[in-house]
Order: C-alpha cells, then structure tokens, then sequence
C-alpha cells in the first residue's frame, strides 16, 4: 500500500514538474496546509578568536555553547541559531564582523564583544540597527554609554565598571596591603587600561595614596626597559598593572628583571590559563567571581563546564570569568526572548532592562540607569601552580 502511494506521489510531483516546464495546467491536487513558519532567534556571538587575547575567545564561546546546549536551544518558543564571528581584538575587524552579521546574516541579537575598544565601536552599529547586544565581559562605561553621556538603548552588559573595579583595587592596595605609594602603567590606544588605569589613580588618591608615575605604552611594544627605569627611579611601594594577560606577562617579567620587586596588582584583563603564573606569583587582581564560590549558580556552572570541557591534560576545565560571563550573558538574552515572546529588538531589549533579580552566576542581575548590572567584585591572588587563592568580595 505504501509503496503504491509512493509510486501515485512521484507520478503527480512529476507531472507537475513537467506540466510546469511546459506551460500547461497541473492537475489540481488539494493544497497542503501550510506549515507554520519555525519561530527562529538568530544570534551572533563576536568574540577574539585569534590574536593577542585568544584564550579570552575560546573561553567566551565555550560559555555561549553550553548556555544554549542547557536551554535546549530554545528561547522560549525560539530556536537558537548561533553564528560566530572572530574579531581578532581589533576594533575595525569587530565593526565589519557586526556589519556583515546584521546586514548578510540577519541575526536579531549579538552576544559580544570581550575587550572594550572593541565592544564599544560595535554597539554603535547595533545600537543605530536596533539589535539588542550584551557583552559579557567589556567593563568600560562607553560601551553602553556613548560620548555625550547618553545610554544606549540596545547595549547591555553582564559585568561590573572600570570606575568600580578601579575603586575596589584601590581600596585593597590601601587598606588591606597598607601601600601608600604606586606607579601604573597602561596602553594609551586601549579604552579598557585607560579607563581602569585613570580610575585606579582617583581612588588611590581620595584614598590618601599618591601616584608616583603614570606611564603608557603602545600597543605593539615588548620593550619596557625605558619606562621601567622611569619608575624604578621614582621608588614606589607597588604597580598597578591593567591590561590583559600577554602584555602583564612581559611587563611583570622585566619589572622583576630591573629590580622592581614591588607588589603588582591588575583588572580582569589578567583572568588567563596562559597568565605568567610563575612570575606573577602572589600577586593580585581583580575579577567577576571565583569558581569556589560556593553558591549553587557557581557550583553548578563549575560542574557542568567540566563535564563538557577539558584542559590541556584532559582534565574537567576550570572555568575562567570570562566563560562564566559569556554564560551568564548569553542566559540573560535567552530570558529576554523568553519573557518578549519575540524576536523583535525592541521587545527583546525592553524584557531584558526589566529583569529584576535575575539568578546567574556572576551574582543577581538588575540594570541600573545606563544597562549595567550591579555586581561584586572578587579579589584573586596568583599562586604560581596556576591555581587563584580567593582573597575577598568586595560589594558596590
Ligand atoms: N574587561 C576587559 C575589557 O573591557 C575584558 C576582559 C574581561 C578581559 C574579563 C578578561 C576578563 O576590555
């Protein structure tokens, strides 16, 4: 009977065909129902999957992946349909990945991008096409704030601010380290050291310490020797260190190199597998949370993040603040689409600004006036067996 019925349907799909090339009339067959349209989220995640700061990309996508793998792949009623772009943690490459995902790809929403400069040159092209983006990880305050002081409506972050996590080093350096006395080096052509660099130096000085140098460099420099002897000369008590991992593992080294064996501190940027963990051995930094955080958000992420994920030794992999916030990034858009019932920027953004409490890993999220969540920030020693002892939490 099947085969029968197999054989009737080929005759007729045929006949169509033909009768379609030919001009002629098909024979009418009943119209089939038309089959409702799949309701489909598309999202682009953007992160640095080659360059400078790679481990910053792999890290971000593997929390992306696992939060869409735990939903199902479902927002709601929504399939997830994932693209990926690299923007090798370059501004320009960053706007052109944008670009082509908004305008070839269509997605609806972007999860992205990991460092500022490149977050920030990003939201301006998602902003102006009404694509609600949330970064994981980008701390700067123009990200969701342009240069005039106005928010803008599509951005959103999953982190805490540079003014913030400026703030909370400060603090440590003097009340806990009881320093009175520092030298910050920074890059020049990156929002993210700038800005935490600047805001590192108000709060030491409100809090009674004085900034004995503030020296830059440029992006492509691996040769500190000049600004190192600048700082050395100027004797202080320790060094204020905000950039990411690669370019901190070659200050650190030639600081010790010269003599300067100061206590050195930094931001997130530090949160790397591929930090100098022996020459960076006691020092601190601050970060988005501790995987030993013992509240079952973390617990579980841990867990589950293990299971999926291996080290280099094929161990279950730890993972880093960037994962963890790409995650909780990533759940925050899904919940967005979820209460929105759409797949409409406009709706999507309104849910997700009015998330209240909303559970995750890095801690509850709330947005304030400007799309940032308020958070704790966690403070991290290096231990040279590439582990982090977990100094304290420090609330906004
Ligand atoms: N906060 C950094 C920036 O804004 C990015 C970053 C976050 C790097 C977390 C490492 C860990 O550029």
């Amino acid at each position: 009977m099947k085969r029968v019925f197999a054989v009737v349907m080929a005759l007729v799909l045929s006949l169509g065909i033909l009768a379609g090339c030919g001009g002629a009339k098909a024979p009418t067959t009943p119209a089939a129902p038309a089959a409702p349209a799949e309701k489909v989220i598309k999202i682009g995640v953007i992160a640095p999957m080659t360059g400078d700061v790679k481990t910053f990309g792999e890290s971000t996508k593997n929390g992306f992946d696992l939060a869409i793998q735990q939903a199902g792949l479902k927002a709601g009623d929504y399939k997830v349909v994932a693209v990926y772009g690299d923007d090798k943690n370059d501004p320009t490459e960053g706007v052109n990945v944008a670009t082509k995902m908004i305008n070839q790809d269509k997605v609806q929403a972007i999860v992205g991008s990991v460092s500022s400069k490149v977050s920030i040159p990003i939201s301006e092209v998602a902003n102006a096409n009404k694509i609600p983006m949330i970064t994981g990880t980008s701390t700067n305050t123009k990200v969701t704030v342009d240069e005039k002081g106005v928010v803008k409506p599509y951005i959103f972050r999953a982190c805490f601010i540079d003014p913030f996590q400026g703030l909370v080093a400060a603090k440590f350096v003097t009340e806990n380290l009881k320093l009175k006395t520092a030298a910050i080096m920074y890059d020049k052509g990156n929002d993210y050291t700038v800005g935490l660099a600047e805001q590192f130096k108000l709060n030491f000085e409100k809090a009674g310490g004085k900034v004995v140098a503030m020296e830059s460099y440029g992006k492509d420099d691996a040769d500190f020797n000049a600004v190192l002897t600048n700082i050395a000369a100027k004797k202080p008590e320790m060094l204020y260190l905000p950039d990411y991992y690669n370019k901190v593992n070659l200050i650190a080294k030639q600081a010790l190199a010269k003599g300067l064996k100061v206590p050195m501190m930094g931001g997130d940027g530090w949160d790397s597998g591929d930090l100098d963990f022996v020459t960076l051995d006691g020092m601190y930094f601050t970060n988005h949370y501790s995987e030993k955080d013992t509240r079952p958000e973390v617990q579980n992420f841990v867990k589950t993040y293990g299971e999926k994920y291996k080290d280099k030794d094929g161990k279950p992999a730890v993972p880093d603040a960037l994962a963890a916030l790409a995650f909780d990034a990533t759940n925050i858009l899904l919940q967005g689409v979820k209460v929105a019932n759409s797949n409409d920027g406009t709706k999507i953004k309104d849910a997700i600004k009015a998330l209240n409490g909303f559970p995750s890993v890095s801690g509850k999220v709330s947005f304030d006036a400007s799309n940032n969540p308020v958070k704790a920030a966690a403070i991290l020693q290096v231990k040279k067996d590439k582990t982090y002892g977990f100094v304290t939490t420090v609330n906004p």
